[in-house]
């Protein structure tokens, strides 16, 4: 039954651009968790807690996508190998100095925030507030937890110069 009333067209090519952000969420969430085991230093327990909250936080997202797309009565994607191939976002070092592993995820939130807005056009091209609702809040949450990290950042170091 096509309660839905959207274009099936328009849905798939929205479902694609989501499975790719499904993709880079779980690259992204692995990420950080690699990071939250193996920063080191003096700001250790910082880190490795902020890092916790961002991965659980992670977590949150992932299963609203997949779900989102199971919503639209398409299958997400599922497998780590797949994730591996369709991913925006690569795998990092374990041994990544704790200050660069801040630029790392804010180079990554840039990638996020490009496929989160692509998927977003799709999803207007198709009439489909729904997905717009929920990757709307994931952006504008983004954006603000990126502010933080990179004013955190900038205290650290010792530099004050914004990009
Ligand atoms: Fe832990």
């Amino acid at each position: 039954m096509n309660y839905l009333n959207l274009d099936k067209n328009r849905t798939k090519e929205t479902v694609e651009q989501l499975n790719t952000l499904l993709a880079d969420y779980h690259l992204y969430y692995q990420k950080l968790r690699n990071f939250h085991w193996n920063v080191v230093g003096e700001n250790f327990f910082d880190l490795h807690e902020k890092f916790e909250e961002m991965y659980n936080d992670t977590l949150i997202k992932i299963d609203e996508v997949a779900e989102r797309i199971l919503t639209l009565r398409y299958q997400p994607v599922s497998h780590l190998s797949q994730y591996l191939k369709m991913a925006n976002i690569e795998e990092s070092p374990s041994e990544t100095a704790d200050l660069e592993m801040i630029d790392i995820l804010l180079n990554d939130h840039g990638k996020l925030l490009t496929q989160m807005r692509k998927t977003v056009e799709f999803a207007d091209k198709g009439g489909d507030e729904g997905t717009i609702d929920l990757l709307g809040a994931y952006i504008r949450e983004l954006e603000k937890t990126s502010w933080m990290l990179d004013s955190w950042r900038m205290t650290k170091s010792g530099t004050h110069k914004k990009s």
